[in-house]
C-alpha cells in the first residue's frame, strides 16, 4: 500500500518582486515499509521539499501547486489542527546538527518526551518517561537511564543524534524523514547511525525518506531513489539502474563525484 504520493508540487520562494521556483512539479511515492533515498547536490531542493512535507515553512516560501498524499489523507488541504496531529506525530523528522536541534540546558529524557507532550495528551508522567526510556534503548543507546539525565553536551555527536532519532520515533510515526541526518559525523558513526535506521524500518515497518547529497551513502540505506536537479526529479529508480544507466548528465556527474578508494588515498 502507498503510504505517500506527492503530485506535481511546486514550492516558490517570493519576496518582493523575485520569484525563485525552488521545487519543481515534483512527484513520487513510496510503499509503506520502504526506505526511499533522495539524492541531488546542495541547493537541488531536498530540504525545502522535506520542510513542506512537514510543514515548516520559512517566511517567503509557499506551496504554489500540487498535492501530497499521506497515509490516505491530503496533508495540503487539510485544516491546520488536523495536520499537526500529523506532522511531528504520525510523520517525524530528523537533521543534520543534533546540536543546534537540542536545548543545551534541558537535559535529554524531557527532549524526548517533548512529541508526547504535544500529540499524546492522554499519556501520563511515568508512562511517558517509560516511552522515552524506550524510545532511548531502540537507537541503542548504552544506557538509556543515564543518557534520559544527562545534557547534550555530556553526549558525543553520534549519541547526539541517536538522541534526535529518538525524540522521532518516540510517538512511533509511519514515516521518518532523515535530512543528511548522517552528514555532519565520522563516516564510522554514519554507518553506525545508517545500520540503526535500517534496523528500524525492518522491526516496526516504519518507512524512511532518507535525503542525502552522497549517492554512496544513499546505496548503503536504500534499494530505490530519485534524483533531484535544480528543483525537478531527474531520475527514478533502483539505485542500482541509477548508477548503471545514468540518464541524466547530472546524475553521470554525481556518480563521478563519488571518492573511490584510490582517489581517497592520493593515487
Ligand atoms: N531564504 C532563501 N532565500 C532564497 N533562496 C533560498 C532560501 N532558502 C533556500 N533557497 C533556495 O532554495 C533552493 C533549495 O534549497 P534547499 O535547502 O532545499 O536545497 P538542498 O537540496 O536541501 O541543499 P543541501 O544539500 O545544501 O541541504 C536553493 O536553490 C536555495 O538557493
Ligand atoms: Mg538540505
Amino acid at each position: 500500500m502507498k503510504l505517500l504520493e506527492v503530485k506535481d508540487l511546486t514550492i516558490v520562494f517570493e519576496e518582493g518582486r523575485q520569484r525563485q521556483t525552488v521545487v519543481d512539479h515534483v512527484g513520487f511515492s513510496m510503499d509503506e515499509g520502504e526506505i526511499l533515498g533522495v539524492v541531488g547536490e546542495s541547493g537541488s531542493g531536498k530540504s525545502m521539499m522535506a520542510h513542506c512535507l512537514m510543514g515548516l515553512y520559512k517566511p517567503h516560501e509557499r506551496v504554489a501547486e500540487g498535492s501530497v498524499l499521506f497515509d490516505g489523507q491530503s496533508l495540503l488541504d487539510m485544516p491546520a489542527e488536523a495536520r499537526r496531529q500529523v506532522q511531528g506525530n504520525t510523520m517525524s523528522i530528523v537533521f543534520q546538527e543534533p546540536m543546534t536541534s537540542l536545548n543545551p540546558v534541558k537535559k535529554i529524557g524531557p527532549q524526548v518526551e517533548e512529541s508526547l507532550y504535544i500529540h499524546r495528551k492522554d499519556v501520563g508522567k511515568q508512562e511517558r518517561r517509560e516511552l522515552a526510556l524506550k524510545a532511548l534503548q531502540d537507537v541503542e543507546l548504552p544506557n538509556a537511564r543515564e543518557v534520559y539525565d544527562s545534557y547534550p553536551h555530556e553526549l558525543s555527536g553520534g549519541m547526539r543524534q541517536r538522541v534526535m532519532i529518538a525524540s522521532a520515533i518516540v510517538c512511533r510515526p509511519k514515516l521518518l524523514i532523515a535530512d543528511e541526518a548522517t552528514t555532519a559525523l565520522d563516516v564510522t558513526i554514519q554507518a553506525q547511525i545508517i545500520r540503526l535506521l535500517r534496523k528500524l524500518n525492518a522491526s516496526t515497518g516504519m518507512s524512511v525518506l532518507f535525503i542525502s547529497h552522497n549517492l554512496r551513502v544513499i546505496q548503503e540505506i536504500c534499494s530505490r531513489a530519485i534524483v533531484m536537479w535544480q528543483g525537478q526529479i531527474v531520475e527514478e529508480g533502483t539505485v542500482e539502474e541509477i548508477f548503471r544507466r545514468p540518464q541524466e548528465d547530472y546524475t553521470k556527474r554525481l556518480i563521478a563525484a563519488i571518492p573511490t578508494r584510490r582517489k581517497r588515498r592520493g593515487f
